[in-house]
């Protein structure tokens, strides 16, 4: 058998911990696709004296300084787990320019920094895998970069982000509160250092942009996405949605349409008898479709110690077997040759085409539908459905499902109903697609 392959870990965390145990409890199996072991020498960490515990007796050394394992000629390949942006890019950047390859689970910095951080790898000739910075176990990016190669993909939709769809599963199905929930997605290794990634959708939107990336050939544009999380999502909603018969999911949606692509994270409705909306807990699926093959559905653990695991390992058994072949005959990063990438434009929020979901409180007295619907008239939106339900004395809920629209069209009606003087409350907006 080949030399081992030697790699050095930074972050010995959930992740990095993970990685670990897989490369110790499958190393024969591992060895035998990738025809050659692979090898963990180094590990970069904040507290050396909890990692020297989970090492045990390994030979493995242990350093707090990521650049000492960026530049040591012995390592092969970097693995990145420790997350953030400011020295996982400066590490990352210096295994580059060192000629190592490198392996992460950074979603935050490839989305942000991942051009930089792919044309640094093309002129060094060296590779840069991220099977587990989108949606944990599940191969999505080896299915769309590779498995979809013939296709034209029109677009994607997923839920992307395991915290979220735990917290809105439990909510549901248990009745458990917001908070309750967010300490268990913590304690499970789910949530981000920072939860308000998970919660206001940005941990999504990142996911989101590198697949737009590889489905569409374009660049990394995280700062373009639209994003909504799921703090304001109201129990009444949840409720109004299953009458209706839909389920409200975080959703990351990108479409390629005639004048540009669509970006964007938010709170959808889904009909209850669609495949994703019933993928619940910290399950993550994604549906790809391409014009040769229609829909095809991916499934699986999106976070957590083994899954993510068991996707940075792929990657390594990637990077071992084609460390050796000729780099101009490697996959390319983003799916497209990099000369072929093209700035197709991200639309604005404004010219988002979705179908709506909108409640608003008003005084329950003649008139008042109609004014309504005059607005929803000039505005060219045609009504799918309404319901009213009683609230306070003297006051009524009033749920519309509005057809496709226009989003700059929606919130322009959304503005002038709040100005009516029966409307008592905020109109809450909530997009509806009917996928497949
Ligand atoms: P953790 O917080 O569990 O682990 C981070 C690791 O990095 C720890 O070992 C920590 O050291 C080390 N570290 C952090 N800062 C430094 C530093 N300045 N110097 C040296 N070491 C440092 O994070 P996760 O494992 O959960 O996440 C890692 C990455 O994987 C992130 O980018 C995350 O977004 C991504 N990811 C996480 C998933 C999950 O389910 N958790 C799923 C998919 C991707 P110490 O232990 O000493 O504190
Ligand atoms: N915080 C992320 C999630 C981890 O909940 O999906 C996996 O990327």
């Amino acid at each position: 058998m080949t030399a081992s392959i030697k790699v050095g870990l930074l972050g010995l965390g959930v992740v990095g911990g993970g990685t670990w145990k897989v490369l110790q409890n499958n190393a024969e199996e591992i060895a035998r696709r990738a025809g050659r072991r692979i090898e963990i020498t180094a590990v970069a960490v904040r507290d050396v004296e909890k990692a020297r515990k989970l090492l045990g007796d390994s030979p493995i050394r242990v350093t707090t300084d990521g650049l000492e394992i960026a530049r040591d000629p012995q390592i092969d390949v970097v693995v990145e787990l420790i997350g953030g942006e400011t020295l996982a890019r400066e590490w990352v950047m210096e295994a580059i320019r060192q000629g190592k390859h490198v392996v992460t689970a950074n979603k935050a910095l490839l989305a942000r920094h991942g051009n930089e951080i792919f044309d640094a790898a093309s002129d060094n000739d060296v590779m840069v895998a991220f099977e587990a910075a989108v949606a944990g176990g599940i191969p999505i990016i080896k299915a769309i970069r590779e498995g979809l190669t013939a296709n034209r993909i029109e677009w994607i939709a997923g839920i992307i982000n395991g915290t979220t769809n735990f917290i809105l599963s439990e909510m549901r199905s248990r009745g458990l509160p917001f908070n309750t929930v967010l300490a268990e997605a913590q304690r499970l290794g789910y949530a981000e250092a920072d939860p308000t990634f998970d919660i206001e959708g940005v941990d999504a939107a990142h996911k989101l942009t590198l697949l737009a990336s590889l489905a569409f050939g374009i660049p990394v544009q995280f700062d373009k996405a639209c994003i909504e999380g799921i703090a304001k999502l109201e129990a009444e909603d949840i409720q109004h949605a299953a009458r209706l018969g839909y389920r409200i999911k975080l959703l990351g949606i990108t479409r390629r349409r005639d004048d540009g692509i669509e970006l964007r994270v938010h709170p959808t409705l889904i009909p209850m008898n669609c495949l994703l909306a019933n993928v619940e807990g910290a399950m993550n699926a994604v549906l790809v479709y391409g014009d040769i093959v229609g829909p095809t559905l991916y499934y699986g653990q999106g976070a957590g110690e083994m899954p993510t695991a068991s996707a940075v390992v792929a990657d390594l058994v990637d990077v071992a077997r084609l460390d050796s072949a000729d780099p101009e005959h490697r996959v390319p990063h983003l799916a497209f040759q990099p000369d072929a990438v093209k700035d197709i434009p991200i639309l604005e929020a404004d010219d988002i085409e979705s179908s709506y979901y909108l409640r608003l409180r008003v005084e329950d007295r003649p008139g008042v539908l109609s004014d309504i619907s005059r607005i929803l008239a000039e505005a060219g939106i045609s009504i799918g459905s309404m319901f009213q339900e009683p609230g306070e004395p003297g006051e009524a809920s009033i749920i519309f499902l509005l057809h496709l629209a226009r989003e700059g069209s929606v919130s322009v009606a959304i503005e002038k109903m709040s100005k009516l003087p029966f409307v008592r409350s905020e109109v809450t907006r909530l997009r509806v697609e009917e996928l497949i």
